[in-house]
């Protein structure tokens, strides 16, 4: 039962469970199979499987809309891409995920469509390029950005978009469903690495989609299929397995993070704390630069030098040691994502480090 009036949380415990009857199991199982008996719904391990449909079916509800899943964020995003029409453009952020952009920019080396990248915090000047640009698809938004922290408005840029006959895609991985619902404030599709907060213990690889219309819903899934960008039956039933808890560990690191924006904004080390008020996403920008940087994430016990983001666990790097990160990231950005550990242990942590920069 999940009909309108559940509240996140419930939903999100509940949703995509098998009917309350006598020795149903509480839990989807994995359906392990490339193959069906014919003349079925599924046929083949390509078009179904029933633990996509109960992950669909939970992230659908959470989303407002209805969900596909796929192997990676960045098969969800390719696979978006295709739709695009030959020669069409697509409106993107220059600090989108680095992905991101670089699918759009091989996609231009191939003839396939035109980037244009914009800042897309100048609300005025994304709705002005889009009526500049007769060729637009897609506006593609991510609120809050990979790793600037970035914010779009969604509802102003969403409507200016329909009004032109622009479709609005927001990548909706850092903010999660539990903090912005892209669909209702007038967005037409909802992309997610589900590898991060949705999946939430770093231990699988995983994308999703979650559209409105189901046209768009039916294109998408044939699209999936003719590409293969679908997931493993077990890495989806992960997926499902972290979204159950996604409300309760999502308070308690953006809890973390909050507390953590405050205490490095104070520290000498620090220029500038990037953290836009939710999530649990902090990008300190340290004074001493990449050298600052560099040492930072070598000098602590806890926090753990790697890439990636949204599990239970504290990790932080430096984004510009990623070649593909934009050259208007500063060098001293280090984006932090925020576990569910204790915040003293977390800052105690940090600090014996930040202390030793320079010293
Ligand atoms: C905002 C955002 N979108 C998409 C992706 C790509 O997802 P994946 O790594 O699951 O392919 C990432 C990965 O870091 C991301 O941060």
């Amino acid at each position: 039962m999940t009909g309108p009036t559940l509240r996140p949380a419930t939903i999100a415990v509940t949703a995509g469970r098998p009917p309350h009857d006598p020795d149903q199991p509480l839990n989807v199982p994995i359906t392990m199979t490339s193959t069906y008996v014919a003349t079925g719904d599924l046929e083949y391990g390509r078009f179904g499987n029933p633990t996509w449909t109960a992950f669909e079916e939970a992230l659908g509800a959470l989303e407002g809309g209805r969900a596909l899943a796929f192997a990676s964020g960045m098969a969800a995003v390719t696979t978006l891409l295709d739709l695009v029409g030959q020669g069409s453009s697509v409106i993107a952020p220059q600090h989108a995920y680095n992905g991101t952009v670089a699918a759009l920019a091989d996609a231009e080396s191939r003839g396939r469509l035109k980037a244009h990248l914009v800042d897309i915090t100048d609300t005025a000047a994304v709705i002005q390029a889009m009526h500049d640009d007769e060729d637009c698809a897609f506006l593609w938004l991510e609120s809050p950005t990979n790793p600037a922290l970035e914010i779009a408005d969604v509802p102003a840029l969403s409507a200016a978009a329909r009004e032109l006959g622009i479709r609005v895609v927001v990548d909706n991985t850092f903010a999660t469903p539990l903090l912005q619902q892209p669909l209702s404030d007038g967005a037409d599709i909802v992309l997610h690495s589900a590898t991060k907060y949705i999946a939430g213990h770093s231990d699988v690889l995983m994308g999703a989609l979650v559209v409105a219309d189901d046209e768009v819903h039916d294109a998408l899934k044939a699209r999936r299929g003719l590409a293969g960008s679908t997931p493993g039956p077990f890495e989806t039933w992960l997926a499902l397995r972290g979204l159950r808890t996604l409300h309760v560990r999502l308070e308690r690191a953006a809890a973390n993070a909050a507390e953590l924006a405050r205490r490095l904004a104070d520290h000498p080390a620090v220029a500038e704390v990037r953290y836009p008020g939710f999530g649990a996403i902090v990008a300190p920008v340290l004074a001493g630069g990449a050298d600052a940087g560099d040492f930072l994430v070598r000098a602590t016990s806890l926090w753990v030098h790697a890439t990636s983001l949204g599990g239970v666990e504290s990790t932080f790097e430096r984004r510009r040691r990623w070649k593909l990160e934009a050259a208007t990231i500063p060098e001293g950005l280090v984006r932090m994502s925020v576990g569910i550990e204790d915040v003293d242990d977390l800052w105690d942590d940090l600090v014996q480090a930040l202390d030793r920069i320079n010293a």
